[in-house]
């Protein structure tokens, strides 16, 4: 038996949707994997009710075929999956379940694959989930630290990946007790942009990058005009806790993943002040409230 965490993430970072991506391990899924004659047998889901049992409807099943698959395996997995990250919080959970199960399943082979073939299997597992190929939630909790994902063909076969200078960040998350559906939130985005939008975004990608290799000083770069006005809808009262954290020395508020997470950067005691501050207001919904840093490691065996 072999079993193995993948962190959850923080997929846009607002300035890099579908790119950007970085590895909070407050919370994350394990899975355990054990080697069986044949296919893949998902055995229990504790932690979230409903999910798939079915392989090929569960995002770490599907990953674990196409491991099957593509390395023709003479042997299949039986899976037990352990959710620790909350189902459409925004957090990573579809990916994270399906980078446990390779990482775990790549400890039973016989010659360990390299990540870049870990990724691509969990990357047909998260698929299952979104009905999209986005990288980014995968790439971050596979490799930890701060990650791109570079997907210009829409082919898993094709998807690489940058592991970008990882900056000393405090992340506060703030987690409404509502499940946004990461197709839904998909949907609501306007496929088109005006070029200013595209030339402000880029602009603050480039200047977040150059910022990573150079002197860290992200503030007034992270800033999303393009999805945040469109997603924060589905939020209630998102306007109130980013007015909050952003008058209280953030240097950053914006919308984790899918949402309705909430994510904030700034330093480890201005985070904690804002806690005190969001849990003192009225909102229309539970929350839970983690601080942590960015970290560097990424999907491990247990
Ligand atoms: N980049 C994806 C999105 C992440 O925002 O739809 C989903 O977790």
């Amino acid at each position: 038996m072999s079993r193995a965490f993948a962190p959850s993430t923080v997929a846009n970072i607002a300035i890099g949707f579908d790119i950007l991506g970085m590895a909070v391990p407050v919370l994350g899924d394990r899975v355990s994997v054990n080697k069986i004659e044949c296919g893949v047998v998902i055995d229990k889901i504790t932690g979230i009710d409903n999910l798939p049992m079915e392989a090929e409807k569960n995002t770490a099943g599907m990953a674990l075929l196409k491991m099957i698959e593509f390395e023709k395996l003479d042997h299949g997995f039986s899976v037990s999956i352990e959710k620790g990250i909350p189902l459409g919080s925004g957090l990573g959970g579809s990916a994270a379940s399906a980078v446990a199960a390779v990482v775990a399943a790549n400890e039973l082979l016989d010659k360990s694959l390299p990540k870049e073939k870990l990724l691509r299997y969990a990357l047909y597992g998260e698929s299952v989930a979104s009905g999209s190929v986005h990288a980014d939630n995968v790439a971050a909790s596979l490799y930890g630290g701060l990650t791109a994902a570079i997907n210009l063909t829409n082919n898993i076969e094709e998807v690489g990946i940058i592991q970008l200078p990882v900056p000393d960040f405090h992340v506060l998350l703030i987690h409404p007790d509502i499940v946004i559906n990461t197709r839904d939130a998909r949907r609501v985005i306007n496929p088109e942009i005006k070029l200013k939008q595209h030339i402000d975004n880029s602009m603050r990608l480039t200047a977040f990058i150059a910022a990573l290799y150079t002197d860290n000083n992200i503030e007034k770069i992270i800033n999303d005009g393009i999805i945040e006005p469109q997603r924060s809808k589905l939020i209630p009262d998102f306007d109130k806790i980013k007015k909050i954290a952003m008058e209280n020395g953030a240097i950053a508020c914006s919308i984790s993943g899918a949402g309705p997470t909430i994510f904030v950067i700034g330093e480890n005691k201005t985070l904690n002040d804002i806690k005190q501050k969001l849990m003192a207001i009225n909102l229309p919904y539970d929350t839970d409230i983690w601080i942590d840093k960015i970290d560097n490691r990424g999907a491990y065996v247990i």
